[in-house]
């Protein structure tokens, strides 16, 4: 059993111990909006945040979360109203939208540390998240964008106690 806080929800999960975090999250939690890529740290889609790290979930054993604070899009802002997510919109960012979320995970934390990041440090910064779609143009104007707007950074958090059990399951 390990113990952690999801979005704010506080979860003891049945799961082995090298179970990745990705697997529970998407299987035991039910929060599909984090998606499985490439499961070897090479695509970013998979990215949510610990501690407030952007952190590639695939291969984040489980039992390294217990007592730790996770993020994951659904839990970015209460209603969609972080910056980053009224941006994506404003820009039009999403083509087929596999990899957004953590692309978005991975820019909020760029905004945490450096509210207005020129091109280059965004450039940097979102290297290694992949697209496929290409969208990279727009996810630089919509960090950009969301830059300039007021750098409400916290997470939706409703404290409720929750016990999971489950087991071990492959990705949707
Ligand atoms: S699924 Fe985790 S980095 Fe690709
Ligand atoms: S929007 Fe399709 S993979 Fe990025």
């Amino acid at each position: 059993m390990t113990g952690f806080t999801i979005n704010g929800r506080k979860v003891d999960v049945a799961a082995e111990p090298d179970t990745p975090l990705l697997w529970v999250i998407r299987e035991h939690l039910k929060l599909t909006g984090t998606k499985f890529g490439c499961g070897i740290a090479q695509c970013g889609a998979c990215t949510v945040h610990i501690d407030g790290e952007a952190t590639r979930s695939c291969i984040t054993k489980i039992s390294t979360v217990a007592g730790k604070q996770v993020t994951t899009i659904e839990g970015l802002s209460p209603n969609s109203s972080h910056p980053l997510q009224k941006a994506w919109v404003a820009e039009q960012v999403p083509q087929c939208g596999y990899c957004q979320s953590g692309q978005i995970m991975t820019a909020a934390t760029l905004l945490k540390k450096s509210a207005h990041p020129s091109r280059e440090e965004i450039v940097k910064h979102m290297d290694g998240n992949i697209c496929r779609c290409g969208t990279y143009p727009g996810i630089i104007r919509a960090i950009q964008r969301a830059g300039k707007e007021t750098p409400a950074q916290t997470a939706a958090v409703t404290p409720v106690s929750a016990t999971v059990e489950a087991s071990k399951g492959g990705a949707k």
